[in-house]
């Protein structure tokens, strides 16, 4: 992956030099948010991300079965990004042109009611979950595997795809059906799964994967 979690730069503007650093995920916001308490680093300007790699590995971003596909969406779009002559909205000629003629001022009340937007929750997923794979029987033991922001930034993407992966392997395809879903309630212990009705906290991909295939052997027997 391109981006390192703290990315540092310095630029010069009307001869007076900014230090600026780009953070990517909490783990890295914690280490630097220490050394500038302790006096280590000073910086003008920070951004802060929580999602690894920021919003090109987002939790805004679609639900994703294909290995790799951080590592390629990541890629793809720097490459894209090589090939724009544009790199700057404020030298765009479409803009420039839509603010003169319509919109007035940047960052005017025009352009500030037309463009700006509220916060207000968006759920990834359309409706209760997504079907991850397919099958031919109706009564499957269901596992729900939250892909909301909190477990997702804690790893539930990557857990969602060991378990697909997981299912398929073992063939269990037609005792199993595994579903991408969204929030439990329990996102401070998350990442979280649900194997028909057991909600099971604090996952990784041992724990959730060992949860499957007990599951899987009660019913087998009929525990
Ligand atoms: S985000 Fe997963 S339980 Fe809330």
């Amino acid at each position: 992956m391109k981006c390192a979690g703290i990315r540092e730069a310095e630029v010069v503007l009307a001869g007076k030099t900014y230090k600026l650093a780009v953070i990517h995920s909490l783990a890295n916001a914690k280490e630097i948010i220490a050394k500038i308490k302790s006096g280590e680093k000073k910086y003008h300007f920070i951004e802060f991300m929580s999602c690894p790699a920021g919003c090109i590995n987002g939790a805004g971003q679609p639900v994703n079965m294909t290995p790799d596909y951080r590592k390629n969406r990541t890629k793809g779009l720097y490459e894209a990004d090589k090939m724009l002559q544009l790199h700057k909205s404020q030298d765009n000629p479409y803009l420039k042109e839509l603010y003169s003629s319509k919109l007035g001022d940047v960052g005017g009340e025009k352009a500030h009611h037309l463009l700006h937007t509220h916060y207000n929750a968006r759920r990834r997923l359309k409706g209760k979950s997504m079907l991850i794979m397919d099958g031919k029987n109706d009564n499957r033991l269901e596992i729900r595997v939250c892909v909301g922001t909190s477990c997702y930034l804690k790893g539930s993407q990557d857990i969602l795809h060991h378990l697909a992966k997981h299912v398929a392997d073992k063939d269990l395809q037609d005792q199993v059906v595994v579903k991408a879903t969204f929030c439990f309630e329990k996102c401070n212990k998350g990442p979280t799964i649900k194997i028909g009705n057991t909600v099971i906290s604090g996952c990784d991909i041992i724990k959730a994967t060992e949860a499957v295939d007990k599951a899987v052997e009660m019913r087998t027997h009929n525990v």
